[in-house]
């Protein structure tokens, strides 16, 4: 079940790697003993059976996916050099495999001119944006909707920035309306669009915010760090499809190879579009940067050290996959949307479950019916963990009954927000699983019903 067939090529490219170091004279390595060191391993993974399985498509509760067997091994194989890309010192071929595989990213939003870097994660990434964008606006207002990640708010905190909320429309999308009167007042520096929400995978209306920058001119910050790839997919909603077309207008754009990028945890990726921001960066190193006047990548970023591991994967994986429009890469994200799609058509034609809004990327959110919005936040949990009992994994959210507005009929609303079932179904190979996922859940829910009666 655990793809394993993948190993068998790792001996061979481990010796290809070793090759390029043959003049080296021979020397003994410090090894504690390949019995000791199985004995170990074989405890390690007894250790890590103690997790939900994340790469099964019966997993399709939170953002989670396995990376693609090319990213596992290019990024061992990287492990037996063990790069540092923080300076061509010591990361020279995976920091030029960085800046290669960036420019790849970057290409999607049609930048060929730009400024980027890999980076620990999403919240590293808007760290960086929010960080240039406070120095560009120092003392300026952050705004991000009330569905942005959490991490703006936080990192606004960090960098001693002003940070307001702004509210959602009934679809989890930043409410226009509530956007537009609030830039009028010109303490706005940065508004932060979400293209996919955590939650929801609500895409903000870029073209719209485009048109307020136009008359307001704030800074704007595009956090696409799960939906940035969907601007490779052809079977996006009207509304999604014209705010991922214009991703190239924003100022500056995270996007999270390890989220949709099919790659292992530790790959964030923050680009600006105006390369001139580099000079923010400038300081004064005297012992890092000594090989040659090419770029660091550490002159260029707040990290120090970062794992060159992370950028031979990612140019790996995307030699393999190319970021193109109808190729393989492309269907497999195309083919997590129809899931999602196909499961929120069966949760809305059931009798027993209430969706929120049809899904504009791949997440799924519901609720099971009942008398009260407490009662149906009851039996969500129950769901979710007599579902669990089969196989099935699910997520639990709380999130505000204006999203049930359109489909909450006589429920009483004696809550303002509703734990519901929340399912992200980003493997290619959730769309031939749907049905078994409904089978499960659907009797998961039979069973819940049963046992209230
Ligand atoms: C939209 C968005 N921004 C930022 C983050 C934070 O990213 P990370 O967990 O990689 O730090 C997430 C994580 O889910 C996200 O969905």
């Amino acid at each position: 079940m655990l793809e394993r067939e993948s190993l068998g090529e790792f001996a061979e490219v481990a010796r290809k790697l070793e090759s390029g170091f043959a003049s080296l004279p021979t020397f003994q390595s410090q090894l504690p003993g390949i019995e000791r060191l199985a004995e170990t391993l074989n405890a390690t993974a007894e250790r890590l059976q103690d997790n939900y399985p994340y790469f099964h498509p019966l997993y399709a509760g939170q953002m989670l996916k396995p990376p693609h067997p090319v990213a596992r091994l290019a990024y061992a194989l990287a492990m037996w050099i063990n790069p540092n890309n923080h300076a061509l010192d010591g990361g020279r071929a995976t920091s030029a495999m960085e800046k290669e595989a960036v420019a790849e990213i970057a290409a999607m939003y049609g930048w060929k001119s730009f400024l980027g870097h890999l980076c620990g994660g999403g919240t590293m990434a808007n760290l960086e944006a929010l960080w240039v964008a406070g120095q560009l606006h120092p003392k300026k207002k952050i705004l991000a909707s009330e569905q942005a990640h959490y991490t703006h708010g936080r990192i606004s905190g960090v960098l001693q920035l002003p940070f307001e909320s702004v509210a959602c429309d009934a679809r989890g999308r930043m409410d226009m309306h509530a956007l537009s009167k609030r830039v009028e007042s010109r303490d706005v520096g940065t508004v932060v669009a979400t293209l996919g929400t955590t939650a929801t995978g609500s895409v903000d209306s870029l073209p719209d915010i485009l048109a307020l920058r136009e008359k307001h001119e704030f800074r704007l910050h595009v956090d696409a760090a799960y939906g940035g790839y969907f601007v490779l997919a052809e079977n996006l909603g009207e509304e999604a499809a014209r705010a991922f077309a214009q991703i190239g207008e924003a100022d500056s754009v995270v996007i999270d190879p390890h989220k949709h990028g099919l790659q292992p945890y530790g790959c964030g990726c923050v680009l600006f579009r105006d390369p001139d921001v580099g000079k923010l960066y400038k300081h004064d190193s005297p012992y890092t940067y000594f090989s040659s006047a090419e770029l660091h990548l550490g002159e260029i970023s707040l990290e120090c050290s970062r794992p060159g591991a992370a950028a031979a994967a990612l140019w790996a994986t995307q030699r393999l996959l190319p970021l193109k429009k109808g190729g393989e890469f492309a269907r497999g994200l195309e083919r997590g949307r129809q899931a999602a799609l196909a499961l929120f058509q069966k949760v809305r034609a059931d009798e027993r479950f209430v969706p929120a809004f049809e899904p504009e990327l791949d997440i799924v959110v519901f609720a099971p019916k009942a008398a009260s919005v407490s009662e149906a936040s009851a039996l969500s949990r129950k769901v979710f963990e007599t579902a669990a009992r089969h196989n099935l994994h699910l997520a639990v959210a709380e999130l505000p009954i204006h999203f049930w507005e359109a489909n909450f009929g006589t429920m009483k609303r004696d809550r303002g927000t509703i734990t519901c079932l929340r399912s992200v179904l980003m493997k290619p190979e959730h769309l031939d699983w749907v049905d078994h996922i409904w089978n499960l859940l659907s009797s998961a829910m039979d069973e819940v019903a049963g046992a209230g009666h």
